[in-house]
């Protein structure tokens, strides 16, 4: 059984350039797990900044979306807790643990793990603002001389958090190195409210391991759905019944990518989706034969029709 009204026990993990209305639907239609936004900064989202409003208008979506929120102001995140509800979203989720120095220079993120009295009156203002509920997402803490994750989720707690997120790196490790576990771990232990874990998972027995061992209410796995969104339905559908679904033949990954590439036009523009479409085309093809002089010819293209063409033949090349 999941906790409070999520599908599943398996989350997206928020992504900033990548979770977008796009990518939930790619990963919506491979089946199982929950689906957050990119974070959306709070003070864009007052100013109706058109680019963050768009992050956070979730409500012609047919499936829940969790919405991240950044900032530093209790204020503004109150003001931005009720505009994000009216937009659709599911719950809210603060992003205590971003290490980019813009968000962290601008007192955000996991430089909040610094400054919990201020991290507190956020959680709290959030709260009050909106019947949502609202989740936090933090760090194993700000670097090795300064693990704070355990203090910090019992201050979300009491706080009125109904949930935490832990990415088991410190800030200072930004994404290298191996998460440690065992921290989730110490965390779940230290509180009543559920617990998500977060790092390194990139498999259904991964998961399995990460909930058994330290007793988590939920996964959470980024990097690895990149190029890969069966990932979340993989993890979930093993979770449920024991059995792990097949990978993705190179025909599904074919048309994955299509669809993808297809949904990145329409809701960016051909200009602005083919773009982003770059990234999410290298993931896809990272495994398959001769990526890198795919991906050189890729980068260079401009239209929706020039890129179908590619993949179409590319494919043609790969099956062969
Ligand atoms: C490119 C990129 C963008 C990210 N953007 C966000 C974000 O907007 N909000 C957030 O809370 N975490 C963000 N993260 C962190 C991920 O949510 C996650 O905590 C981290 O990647 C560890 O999980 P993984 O080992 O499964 O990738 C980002 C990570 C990457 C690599």
């Amino acid at each position: 059984m999941s906790f409070l009204n999520f599908d599943s026990k398996v989350f997206m993990a928020p992504m900033a350039g990548i979770t977008d209305a796009p990518m939930r639907t790619v990963l919506a239609s491979c089946g199982g797990g929950n689906l957050i936004s990119e974070m959306a900064a709070i003070n864009a989202i007052q100013r109706k900044n058109p680019k963050s409003w768009q992050i956070a208008n979730v409500k012609n979506e047919p499936y829940p979306v969790v919405v991240q929120l950044v900032g530093n102001s209790p204020d503004l995140f109150a003001d931005a807790a009720k505009l994000v509800a009216d937009l659709g979203a599911h719950s809210i989720d603060i992003n205590m643990g971003c290490p980019v120095k813009k968000i962290i220079n601008n007192d955000s993120g996991s430089a909040l793990m610094n400054d919990l009295p201020r991290a507190a009156k956020i959680i709290e203002a959030t709260v009050k603002a909106t019947p949502l509920k609202v989740s936090v997402k933090f760090r194993k803490g700000w670097d090795s001389e300064h693990v704070n994750a355990v203090e910090f989720a019992k201050m979300c707690e009491q706080s009125g958090a109904s949930y935490i997120t832990v990415h088991g790196r410190t800030r200072a490790q930004g994404y290298s190195g191996v998460a440690d576990w065992d921290i989730i771990g110490a965390v779940k232990n230290a509180v009543k409210i559920p617990v998500i874990g977060n790092g390194d998972i990139d498999s259904p027995q991964k998961a399995e391991q990460m909930l058994q061992k330290y007793g988590v209410d939920g996964v959470m796995a980024g990097r690895a759905v990149l190029g890969n969104p069966w990932l979340l339905n993989r993890i979930h559908h093993y979770l449920q019944t024991g059995e792990i679904p097949d990978e993705p033949s190179t025909a599904q990954i074919k048309e994955m990518m299509l669809k993808h590439l297809r949904l990145l036009v329409e809701y960016y523009g051909e200009r602005g989706g083919m773009a982003i479409s770059r990234k999410h085309i290298g993931w896809y093809v990272k495994s398959l034969y001769d990526a890198k002089r795919f991906r050189e010819q890729y980068t260079k293209l401009n239209t929706l029709q020039e890129a179908e063409d590619l993949i179409n033949q590319y494919f043609l090349r790969v099956e062969s």
